[in-house]
């Protein structure tokens, strides 16, 4: 029973496999028992790109299917999860004695190769880039590459072949996109027609039925986490349930006055759908991970693993969003996001429940949003503190503030005694330069390998006069009628 087949198309070829062990990564997979060793490992915890391969998957909208590539970590993907996908490593773009693909030929002639091991993972990475748009520009190129370590190279000259392959080629031309119907189609005929893996449910029924009957287990979605307990923990959690097949998790809903979001949304989807109404979080959303990371880490995998530097925490609770959670049997409860954490990675969740959506409010008048991530690395980083803030100004004055911090307590969690403080405050520096003195009664932060506790307390006051100076602009055009801002800064 445990060990149905996963059926997948790798590069030409139809794979029908049936691991021993659940646990088995993509990457393992194609180096082992393929022996195709073109992708590398590096890391093994998706931070340094080497194992960089795409993968196709099939995409549910009213109409049907679409089949869309994404770049992903190999190393922290496992095998059951790509049942019915396709999964195209560096093999297929040129095999020995063919002509270079246009990428690979960029490189060489961009002088963007020395020592190669990272090379095919960075040809992977725009290889994702060219197959989903029909143009680029540097920063493009360069957030594509963020999930990518080259040590010896440097990035000038990739950067260049990139932008080479888009003056002179064509996506349409690309093998992958003429192929994407036919693949497409056999791709449908395995999830139509194939029983799925025992481990991979095939819809939000499947799902429910698997944890009636597995109580202890472990539910894995983009695996951004948990791939990193199994191979740097080595732990090997019980009942795996891999999600990604539970389109029902991955819808993305527009009422009036919501955004409702499942929890199997990809932070590169979530980036697409919330831009309209936050324009805030695009910048702060592209800190997440790399391009990689982005395409796998889902909104409900960063609300479950309840980690206190989880970067959509604070934004989501200071965004009033709301939970909503189902167990085996199908009964709902709503939570308001900021409650669900209780303590240090305790969260209010049971055995046989899962989060179904995140539903966040849309933008009210009067909203003055932003988001800080503070990290020791600008790209692929995890944050040391980050922080939201949300205020509602009108004439000139703070009527409501919800500011949430993570990294500053066991939980991401709102500084209370300082909203308290600005309520009812001109929106002027004084205030946010006395508010920052309540910091100090809302956090004592903990010391450790990523801050201190005065480097974070210190960060934490600092961006209270930040978001000040930064949105101060802003205000004076939203608010022109109301006079907002009569006042100079000091830093005029
Ligand atoms: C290289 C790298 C960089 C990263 N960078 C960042 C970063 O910048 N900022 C950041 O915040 N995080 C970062 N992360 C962490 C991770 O990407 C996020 O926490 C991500 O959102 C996890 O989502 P996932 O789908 O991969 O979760 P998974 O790993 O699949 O699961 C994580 C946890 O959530 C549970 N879970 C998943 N879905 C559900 C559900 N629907 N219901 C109930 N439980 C569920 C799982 O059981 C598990 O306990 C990074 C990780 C890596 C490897
Ligand atoms: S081996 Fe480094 S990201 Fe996978
Ligand atoms: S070419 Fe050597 S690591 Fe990039």
């Amino acid at each position: 029973m445990k060990n149905q087949p996963i059926k997948f198309y790798l590069n030409n070829q139809y794979v029908n496999y049936a691991p021993e062990k659940e646990y088995i990564s993509v990457l393992d997979y194609l180096r082992l028992n393929e022996e195709l060793t073109g992708t590398k490992e590096g890391c093994g915890e998706g931070d340094c790109g080497a194992c960089t391969v795409l993968l196709g998957s099939l995409q549910k909208t009213p109409s049907g299917f679409w089949l869309k590539y994404e770049s992903i970590n190999s190393c922290i993907r496992f095998l059951p999860s790509i049942h019915a996908c396709h999964l195209v490593s560096i093999e297929h773009l040129s095999k020995k004695g063919e002509l270079l693909h246009p990428i690979q030929e960029e490189m060489k002639n961009a002088n963007g190769v020395q020592c190669g091991f990272c090379t095919p993972g960075i040809v992977m990475s725009i290889y994702n880039l060219f197959l989903n748009n029909d143009f680029t520009d540097r920063k493009k190129v360069e957030e594509s590459l963020q999930g990518n370590l080259c040590r010896c190279t440097g990035y000038g000259p990739i950067i260049n072949a990139a932008k080479n392959v888009f003056e002179k080629y064509k996506r349409i031309k690309d093998e992958l996109y003429i192929s994407n119907k036919k693949i497409k189609e056999k791709l449908i005929a395995i999830r139509e027609k194939e029983p799925f893996p025992y481990s991979v449910p095939k819809d939000l029924k499947a799902f429910k039925s698997f944890i009636r009957k597995n109580k202890n287990n472990t539910i894995i979605s983009g695996a951004t986490d948990v791939g990193l307990w199994i191979n740097k923990e080595l732990q090997r959690p019980k009942n795996p349930v891999f999600i990604s097949h539970v389109d029902e998790l991955k819808i993305i809903k527009m009422s009036k006055n919501f955004i409702t979001v499942g929890s199997s949304v990809t932070y590169t989807k979530l980036l697409e759908s919330l831009k309209p109404f936050y324009p805030e979080l695009t910048e702060y959303l592209k800190r997440i991970g790399g391009e990689q990371i982005r395409n796998m880490g889902t909104i409900g995998g960063n609300i479950a693993n309840a980690s206190p530097i989880g970067d959509m925490l604070p934004p989501l609770i200071a965004l009033k969003s709301e939970i909503k959670i189902s167990n085996a049997e199908s009964q709902i409860r709503n939570i308001q996001m900021e409650d669900f954490f209780i303590k240090y990675k305790v969260k209010d969740l049971k055995n046989n429940e899962f989060i179904l959506s995140v539903k966040i409010p849309k933008p009210t008048k009067g909203l003055v949003f932003s988001n800080y991530k503070v990290s020791k690395r600008r790209d692929e980083d995890i944050s040391s503190v980050c922080a939201s803030f949300y205020f509602i100004i009108n004439r000139g004055y703070i009527i409501e503030a919800r500011l949430v911090f993570g990294g500053m307590a066991e939980v991401p969690k709102r500084a209370k005694h300082t909203e308290n403080f600005l309520l009812g405050k001109p929106w002027t520096e004084d205030s946010f330069a006395d508010s920052a003195k309540k910091i100090e009664e809302d956090f004592q932060p903990i010391s450790d390998a990523r801050a201190s506790q005065e480097y974070r307390v210190l960060v934490a006051k600092n961006l209270l006069k930040k978001v000040f100076l930064q949105k101060s602009k802003a205000c004076r055009g939203l608010m022109r009628h109301g006079k907002l801002l009569v006042g100079r800064t000091n830093f005029d």
